[in-house]
């Protein structure tokens, strides 16, 4: 029996659509969607991919049928090297232990004094700014989370080691990004010049994390962070947990935690140095809850409309642009067709973000979407720059209280003016990323309103 694929952008015999991908990821999902609809079937060489574009589809695979649509083998076989067999790759039950292992870290009650971690970090990365002085954003908010995640899950500080993580995250990341667009993974025995730079940015990352560990064990103590916790509860202390364990989840957090974060906060200057209205009503909202102190915790429910900046720039630019592929274990059925056991079945947030089916004006950078009240006609599985389902992103509430308290400690005192003529087209990596190096200008507030 044939099977009926659904329609998709056509491609070459035996390669099938990898060099559209490679060339651009993001304008060939993209254009899948808007031309093909709901279901847009390709190929990555011999095998079958899907790009679900409804969101009922959506909820079908991530929520319905999630226990049999786990990640994609070949995806993690291809990031394995680095990501190990941490929480972003493993299924089932393997997953569930480390899940629930991970998860009192990131329990509500403790983003209070999370809450005081970010707004200390940004006072600090603005310490050094001067009034009028040219910085690259990108830069500098990665100093404020790289140390926001290391002092907050690792009680550890990351001062030293910001500009050696952040080069060594560039480089594995693109280095993954090729084999994941050519669906090959590379084995790493191989003595290429690629494998060589692959091996050296993940020792850099490991000997980052691991050393976290050996400063730990010298005071053996309980902290209450998620460190503390990996290394008491779950067997430090009997000699249970493994090298290879700690390492993997040390490095899963890490990485997962600050890029993202990060690029969100670049593109909201980005999007508010384009936009002085939404800047202008971000500043009333700040003078009027703050009255010029730094923020805290339980300003946050007050922190309305800067809430709904973030929200509106995660649909825009999300940094988890493409959820990992899912493969199904069994044929299924979806929207008609069926969909072949061993298939990749891609979701991109980006894409159904930018649908005018369901964000009116989609590519306007309106916050009002977002407005409580507003937002309740946007279907479950439209919007989704965390996920959802069972791997809907552990840290999503970590990093919008993070994006929330960073915006405003540094809104409240700079203004954020990209400078005129730089590319800003975002790059569909593992991560949507920035284009590196985005400069601006900050001003200082005080000085803004006395020109105004
Ligand atoms: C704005 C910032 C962030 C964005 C946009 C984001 C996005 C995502 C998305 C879309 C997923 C689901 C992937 C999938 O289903 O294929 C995910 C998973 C995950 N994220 Fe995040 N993330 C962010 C911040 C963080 C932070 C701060 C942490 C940790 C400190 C984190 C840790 C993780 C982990 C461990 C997973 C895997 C969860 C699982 O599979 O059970 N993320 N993230």
């Amino acid at each position: 029996m044939k099977t009926a694929y659904p329609p998709g952008p056509k491609g070459m015999p035996l390669l099938g659509n990898v060099l559209q991908i490679r060339k651009n990821k993001l304008a060939f999902m993209l254009h899948a969607a808007r031309t093909h609809g709901d279901i847009a079937h390709f190929r990555l060489g011999p095998i079958d991919a899907y790009l679900l574009n409804h969101p009922d589809h959506i909820r079908d695979v991530l929520i319905e049928r999630a226990d049999v649509l786990p990640k994609d083998r070949l995806q993690n076989k291809i990031i394995s090297p680095f990501f190990g067999n941490g929480m972003l790759i493993s299924n089932g039950e393997e997953h569930h232990r480390q899940r629930r292992m991970a998860q009192p870290a990131f329990h509500p009650r403790r983003l209070d004094s999370y809450a005081r971690i970010f707004v200390e970090q940004a006072l600090q990365g603005m310490a050094g700014w001067r009034s009028g002085d040219e910085y690259a954003i990108d830069a500098e908010m990665l100093k404020m989370t790289i140390q926001n995640v290391c002092l907050a899950l690792f009680n550890a500080d990351a001062t030293d080691i910001v500009a050696r993580a952040a080069a060594a995250m560039t480089s594995i990341i693109e280095l993954l990004s090729t084999e994941f667009d050519l669906a090959i993974p590379i084995p790493m025995w191989l003595p290429t010049q690629r494998n060589r730079r692959k091996r050296e940015a993940i020792r850099e990352l490991d000997s980052i994390v691991m050393k976290f560990v050996a400063d730990w064990r010298r005071s053996g103590q309980d902290r209450g962070d998620l460190l503390s916790m990996l290394m008491l509860a779950h067997g430090e202390a009997r000699g249970g947990v493994t090298h290879d364990e700690l390492r993997d989840h040390l490095i899963t957090m890490f990485s997962a935690g600050h890029e993202t974060t990060a690029f969100t906060l670049v593109w909201a200057w980005i999007l508010l140095s384009q936009h002085p209205d939404v800047e202008a009503e971000l500043w009333t909202e700040l003078d009027r809850v703050l009255g010029g102190r730094p923020p805290t915790a339980e300003d946050l429910p007050q922190l309305v409309y800067t809430t709904m900046i973030v929200k509106e720039t995660l649909r825009l630019y999300p940094a988890g642009w493409l959820l990992s592929p899912r493969e199904p274990h069994e044929d299924i059925t979806l929207g008609g067709y069926t969909i072949p056991k061993g298939s990749m079945i891609f979701i991109s947030p980006y894409v159904l973000h930018r649908d005018g089916r369901f964000f009116p004006e989609p590519e306007r950078f309106r916050p009002e979407r977002f407005r409580p009240g507003a937002d309740k006609h946007i279907a479950r599985g439209t919007y989704i720059p965390f996920g959802i389902g069972p791997r809907v992103c552990i840290g999503g509430a970590f990093a919008t209280t993070e994006a929330v308290l960073t915006l405003a400690t540094v809104a409240q005192r700079y203004r954020v003016s990209l400078l005129p003529g730089q590319s800003l087209a975002p790059r569909g990596n593992l991560a949507l990323r920035p284009p590196p190096g985005v400069k601006v200008r900050v001003i200082a507030r005080k000085t803004v309103a006395a020109a105004a």
